[in-house]
């Protein structure tokens, strides 16, 4: 298949490229890179430097003997998304493309406006290329399971069936972000539903839980293939970090009471996850939705697994309750459902030991490159 990845630079961009690639799929990729921009002004960048898309390109086309086509530009300007539709003609569009921090949407009003700028006007202007260029595409678009919050009854995926004064009818899931990078993507997902209904659209939306890990299978054992680990709090997500913080011997980083459950994923998942939403696409006129994560862990109990399995790596792990910066719930109802990629196929990589394993021991190796004053800045939701 013909298949389009925009940010295919990003964290998980990139590892989808080569496993799509790997499965002979004619790939092209789009990047801004945003996301290295973003690292490197806030002074928070990843782990190990990650080469340059085109030098990625080169690489696996070195060990694999397989082509991704590249083009770099910002996918919110009209003129540059239509010319790359124009030329690819996608049968598959794989939307990463967004500004993807929480924290950093939340640091200041111009960070507020990129955010909201972006990922707005990217989505619209996938939604009126797949129009113009390439109508039956399977827009495959990735949300967060933080659209829907924590509310105090079962989350569904996606819709809801609700009876009201006699009446019923299936409606979206009732959605309420924690933060404004969140509501952005409610926002994506209102635009995505408006065009299913109107213009009879093609899309997969999954709302992701926060992913952990940096290995899939095409990057195993190639460090330069790996994909970003920012260990942050603005670009980590909270097991990376946990995981970097457990490394350097700096206290993890528990918010508040630490009863703040969400549902993880691995890696290698989220790839295997977009691989079974395009093997099986939506029909033309429907938004289909899938819940994406294949466990549910509170924070505490995220920071306990790395304390155990540090200590049995010879790590002094500590925990630390620190005063929560966000504006969330810290102990709460959640149970999402989440058989839709199941159903589909997948088979989970479960957060194991030999897991948590792996990546404390890859983190170790490029311990010398964590900055303590980069790990936690205490950005606030006040
Ligand atoms: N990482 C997670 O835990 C997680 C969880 C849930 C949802 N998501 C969603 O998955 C997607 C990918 O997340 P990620 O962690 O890989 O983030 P990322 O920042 O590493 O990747 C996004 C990529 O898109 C590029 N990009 C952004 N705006 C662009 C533009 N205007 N033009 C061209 N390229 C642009 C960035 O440069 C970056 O390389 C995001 O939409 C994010 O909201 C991620």
């Amino acid at each position: 298949m013909r298949i389009l990845i925009l940010g295919g630079d990003g964290y998980l961009g990139w590892p989808t490229a080569m496993h799509l690639s790997a499965l002979n799929h004619e790939v092209t990729v789009v990047d801004n890179y945003l996301r290295r921009r973003l690292s490197f002004e806030e002074n928070v960048e990843a782990l190990t430097p990650a080469p340059n898309l085109l030098e990625r390109i080169r690489l696996w086309q070195e060990k694999r003997g397989l082509t991704i086509k590249p083009y770099i530009g910002d996918l919110s300007d009209w003129s540059f998304i239509a010319n790359v539709f124009d030329e690819t003609e996608p049968e598959v569009v794989i939307h990463y493309a967004e500004q993807p921090s929480a924290p950093y949407s939340m640091l200041n009003r111009a960070a507020a406006s990129l955010t909201l700028n972006n990922n707005l006007n990217v989505t619209a202007n996938v939604i009126y290329a797949v129009r113009e260029f390439c109508p039956q595409a399977h827009i495959i678009k990735l949300g967060t399971m933080g659209e829907y919050g924590t509310p105090n009854i079962d989350i569904e995926e996606g819709w809801l069936d609700i009876k009201h004064k006699g009446r019923s009818d299936k409606l979206l899931f009732p959605r309420q972000a924690g933060s404004l990078y969140h509501t952005t993507k409610i926002m994506d997902t209102d635009l995505l539903w408006f065009y299913v209904r109107t213009w009879g659209l093609r899309v997969t939306d999954l709302m992701q839980g926060p992913v952990y890990g940096i290995f899939t299978e095409e990057s195993r054992g190639h460090e330069e293939l790996l994909p970003f680990f920012n260990y942050d709090e603005l670009f980590g997500t909270v097991l990376n970090r946990f995981i970097a913080q457990a490394v350097a011997g700096y206290p993890l980083t528990v918010y508040g009471g630490g009863g703040q459950t969400r549902g993880y994923l691995n890696i290698q998942d989220t790839v295997n996850c977009v691989r079974l939403s395009l093997e099986n696409p939506a029909n033309l006129g429907e938004l289909r939705i899938f819940n994406q994560f294949t466990e549910t862990f509170t924070v505490n109990e995220l920071a306990e697994k790395v304390k155990t399995v540090g200590k049995n790596l010879g790590l002094n792990v500590k925990v630390k309750r620190i005063k929560n910066p966000r504006k969330e719930k810290e102990s709460h109802y959640y149970n999402p459902a989440h058989t839709g990629l199941l159903d589909l196929g997948l088979q989970p990589n479960y957060l194991t030991d030999k897991a948590l394993e792996e990546m404390l021991s890859h983190v170790e190796k490029h311990k010398n490159n964590i900055h303590e004053h980069k790990i936690f800045r205490n950005t606030k939701w006040d």
